[in-house]
């Protein structure tokens, strides 16, 4: 059955673990389909295990668009999640509004953004227009210039700054939030205050949900992983058996262990 936002909200109620993956294309996303994940994210990560950047900061609206366009073609019944790429949400509400139609006209049937109090006022203009959005706060990868690094979000003081943006983005109408490279007990602690799912990478195993990049499942992207990532294909022997280990140990809470989260 296709699944929605409701889907998801009655999976955080019930504790049944959701799973997310990225996919970028028809075949991948034809087969993360079948296997049952409950939701496919063009991510813009696509900028690093697609086109080879070192950040997801150089992928364009367009690029985007031309992603979920081939994954909607392959998906029967996942949700296709859309990514505002840098640059195409930050000017202004407006910005963002045009921009998600675009990607929801390529395909997506919601859209993430990255940003937590920040990013209130033009969640709550597309929600109010229809459009449903996830948030995604932490380890933001479109701000790495100014993070200084791939890092690990949310420790000490900023603890607090982190579940006050997840509480903003809740109260703004964003259907559910990424949580990316935080520790585990934080996540845990902003997983129980909100009503609307968490999904983690790198987050710890009290999420929602959980969402890896594809090629980091599979091992197939060249550079180093992030320690978060597991390689599901040493176990497997095909690509379609690692997506439902993938699940399966998601469901079981096998998935992430402590090897892959943060104190
Ligand atoms: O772009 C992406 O793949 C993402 C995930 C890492 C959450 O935003």
């Amino acid at each position: 059955m296709a699944v929605n936002v409701n889907t998801l909200k009655k999976m955080k109620d019930e504790s049944d673990k959701i799973t997310w993956l990225t996919a970028y294309d028809y075949s991948f996303a034809s087969l993360i389909d079948k296997a049952g994940v409950d939701a496919i994210l063009v991510g813009d990560s696509l900028g690093m295990v697609m086109q080879g950047h070192a950040t997801p900061v150089p992928v364009t609206i367009e690029d985007s668009c031309y992603h979920t366009e081939c994954v909607a073609r392959g998906v029967e019944n996942a949700l296709i999640v859309g990514d505002l790429p840098f640059g195409s949400y930050q000017l202004s509400k407006e910005q963002a509004y045009e921009n998600a139609v675009h990607l929801m006209q390529a395909g997506a049937h919601v859209i993430k953004l990255e940003g937590g109090e920040l990013q209130v006022e033009t969640i709550r203009f597309l929600t109010e227009r229809g459009i449903a959005v996830c948030a995604h706060i932490g380890l933001t990868p479109q701000s790495v210039h100014k993070l200084g690094g791939f890092k690990v979000q949310g420790r000490g003081d900023s603890a607090q700054v982190l579940i006050e943006d997840a509480k903003g983005v809740q109260a703004a109408g964003a259907f559910a939030v990424v949580l990316e490279a935080v520790p585990q007990t934080l996540a845990a602690t902003i997983t129980e205050l909100l009503d609307i799912p968490t999904i983690g990478i790198g987050a710890g195993p009290s999420c929602d949900g959980q969402v890896l990049v594809l090629q980091d499942m599979i091992g197939v992207y060249p550079k180093r992983s992030p320690k978060f990532c597991k390689n599901f294909m040493q176990d497997a022997i095909s690509i379609g058996g690692a997506i439902e280990q993938y699940i399966a140990d998601v469901k079981s809470g096998e998935f992430p262990a402590q090897e892959h989260s943060f104190d």
